[in-house]
């Protein structure tokens, strides 16, 4: 079976035949499909799904075709200490990433893959992280087992026989990307909905360019285009190659004069991209367009400037919280269709619903599959839960997301969930200054990972998950970024926190569309509009300075969601120090300087 379906593979191209014989072999899968992308193979992938109780089609005249997926308990998010960059040498992965010998790895992992596939089918999936038109089309393979990660990166990467053409013609270069549930089924023995194993590995080989997961289905673990190659091998591509890999969303800001800014924007998992990607602007005549929700690649162009292009192809949003008031145009998105939601609730007439969605159903069933009412005292959908939505379906999506080229970015903001200490916006005072905001990040961890939620830690630039090697290394690459290019065409670098609490806990500031007010400061200082007052961390704005005409919030509260507290800041100086201790003699110099610097204006 393995033998012909190969030999009737759809390509000559010698390297992913190779792959895909050599990956056959080892994990013995019933039989090979060669993905094609078509609307056909999406009927047949969607309606194996439903057999297996995988997916649940939702009522097409709410939300055709479109599925409810529930996951294993043990399987709702990325799974950070089971995920490794084994480079050749262990001081090239760093203290931020956990490390095992590549040849170590490959051996244990050679164990799990072995007849891991039984009794399933392999899907081959040849998918391109960015425009197939590219100078240089960033390919991939993806061998599953999976087909609801299949479907799945139908929706998030842009996949198909036109990419395995394009890749036979220019005998292109690809990361292989191996991906098994780790479940294999003996003959006769029924599936699970949901397949995955309570050992998981998700691997990351840097020098080959290479990704071996195993065991879960969960998207950031097994959707290998998105947080594995566009984020961790693209980041060590992006050093080797002075570009940049980021996890930050791209949108497009028109004034009411009709001035356009691109802006980038880097927040940790579950911390707001999605939303301001998709923001629906408060402010009369502002508007907002998307071109990416969770990575960028940017790379200096012959004008100097920073162009920034999104590589995906979908969203893969946080549902809870989603709804007609926070973001709008993602609700449009998702009730076109095409979309896949997972670990959310099952409502009776056939719909999804999530916390903070509105109208709550009188029943449903939660995503651990249990009857679950407004009453109940679990939530109905997990924290993590998930939408997958065709990008393109997005009505406010910029035409430059078109464009291989991608957009020139104005500003970059950094910005995390932190209850105090940092304020709703302050401008870094060049791009020295801004690499040091970005690289003592913190933020409270979410449930977009397992592990506890809450806790603050550092997250550089938010990529503490996803660099692909010696985050020290990762600091300096972004130092010489400023260094090697004039630094008056580059992104000016802001700092946001649109979670900042009162005493009683609520929120300082109301956020989603009314981020629209900071965006448009931001902007203004660009262009020397807009009033700041010098603090020791940064240039905050003065109350008048931001826009809130119509908005709701009194004088103190605005203050509070601005204010710089000397002692709060003298706080996180240990912490920071503490941090940069980790990296010894691959930490830039001049982020301790920086550290100096704020040290002694806060004493000053
Ligand atoms: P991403 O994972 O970084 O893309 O984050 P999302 O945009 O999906 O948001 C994660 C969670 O934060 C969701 O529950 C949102 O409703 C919530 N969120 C996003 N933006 C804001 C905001 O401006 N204010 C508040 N309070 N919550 C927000
Ligand atoms: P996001 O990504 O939370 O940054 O959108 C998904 C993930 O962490 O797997
Ligand atoms: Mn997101």
């Amino acid at each position: 079976m393995t033998a012909t379906t190969i030999s009737s593979a759809p390509t000559t191209h010698q390297g992913i035949l190779d792959f895909v014989a050599e990956v056959a072999e080892m994990t013995q899968p019933d039989a090979i499909h060669w993905c094609t992308g078509s609307d056909e193979e999406w009927e047949l992938l969607t309606a194996a799904l439903e057999s297996t109780g995988t997916f649940t089609r939702l009522d097409p005249k709410i939300k055709p075709n479109s599925f409810y997926a529930a996951s294993d308990p043990i399987d709702v998010a990325r799974v950070e200490d089971r995920t490794y960059i084994c480079s050749v040498d262990e001081k090239d992965c760093g203290p931020t990433n956990n490390w095992m010998d590549p040849g170590q790895m490959k051996d244990l992992m050679r164990g799990l893959y072995a007849g891991c596939m039984k009794g399933r089918t392999m899907y081959v999936i040849p998918f391109v992280m960015g425009h197939l038109e590219a100078e240089k089309p960033m390919f991939g393979i993806e061998l599953t087992d999976s087909a609801y990660v299949t479907a799945s990166m139908r929706v998030m990467a842009r996949m198909g026989t036109h990419v395995l053409e394009r890749m036979t013609e220019l005998d292109a270069e690809f990361v292989p990307a191996i991906h098994s549930v780790g479940m294999p089924l003996e003959p006769g023995q029924a599936d699970v909905a949901w397949p995955c194993n309570d050992t998981k590995y998700i691997v990351q080989f840097p020098e080959e360019r290479a990704i071996w997961s195993y065991g879960s289905g969960y998207g950031g673990n097994a959707l290998l285009g998105k947080k594995c190659y566009a984020l961790r091998i693209a980041s060590v591509m992006a050093r080797d190659e002075g570009w940049l890999a980021e996890h930050m969303l791209i949108l497009k800001l028109t004034s009411p004069q009709n001035v356009v800014k691109y802006v980038a924007a880097a927040f940790p998992s579950a911390c707001g991209k999605t939303n301001l990607a998709m923001l629906q602007p408060t402010i009369p005549g502002w508007k907002v367009e998307t071109l990416g929700d969770d990575i960028a690649w940017m790379r200096i162009g012959d004008d100097g400037r920073l162009w920034a292009v999104n590589p995906e192809y979908g969203f893969f949003g946080v549902a809870p919280g989603t709804n007609e008031h926070t973001n709008p145009n993602a609700m449009t998105t998702i009730n076109k269709g095409n979309s896949v939601f997972t670990n959310v609730a099952l409502t009776e007439d056939g719909d999804v619903w999530w916390e903070g969605l509105e109208n709550p159903p009188a029943k449903a069933t939660s995503w651990k599959g249990e009857p679950w009412t407004p009453d109940s005292d679990e939530l109905s959908s997990h924290p993590n839960s998930r939408y997958c939505t065709p990008i393109t379906q997005c009505d406010i999506l910029a035409p430059e997301y078109d464009d291989p080229r991608g957009v020139p970015i104005d500003a970059i903001l950094f910005g995390g969930r932190r209850k105090t200490t940092v304020p709703l916006v302050f401008e870094a005072r060049d791009w020295t200054h801004g690499t040091f905001l970005g690289a003592t990040l913190s933020s409270e961890t979410t449930a977009a990972a397992v592990g506890a939620v809450g806790v603050v830690r550092r997250d550089p630039m938010a990529m503490l998950p996803f660099i692909g090697y010696h985050a020290g290394d990762y600091f300096n690459h972004w130092i010489n970024v400023g260094k090697d290019n004039d630094a008056s065409k580059l992104p000016k670098i802001f700092y946001v926190n649109w979670f900042r609490r009162d005493d009683e806990g609520g929120f300082l500031w109301p956020g989603f569309g009314e981020n629209s007010r900071v965006l448009k400061w931001v902007v203004e200082r660009i262009d020397g509009q807009a009033a700041a007052v010098e603090t020791p961390i940064g240039h905050v704005p003065t109350t008048d300075a931001l826009d809130t005409d119509g908005l709701d919030i009194s004088d103190e509260q605005l203050a509070a969601a601005l204010h710089v507290d000397a002692d709060e800041w003298r706080a996180e100086i240990p912490q920071i120090q503490e941090w940069f201790e980790k990296f010894g003699a691959h930490l830039p110099a001049v982020l301790w300087t920086e550290l100096d610097g704020l040290k002694a204006r806060l004493d000053g």
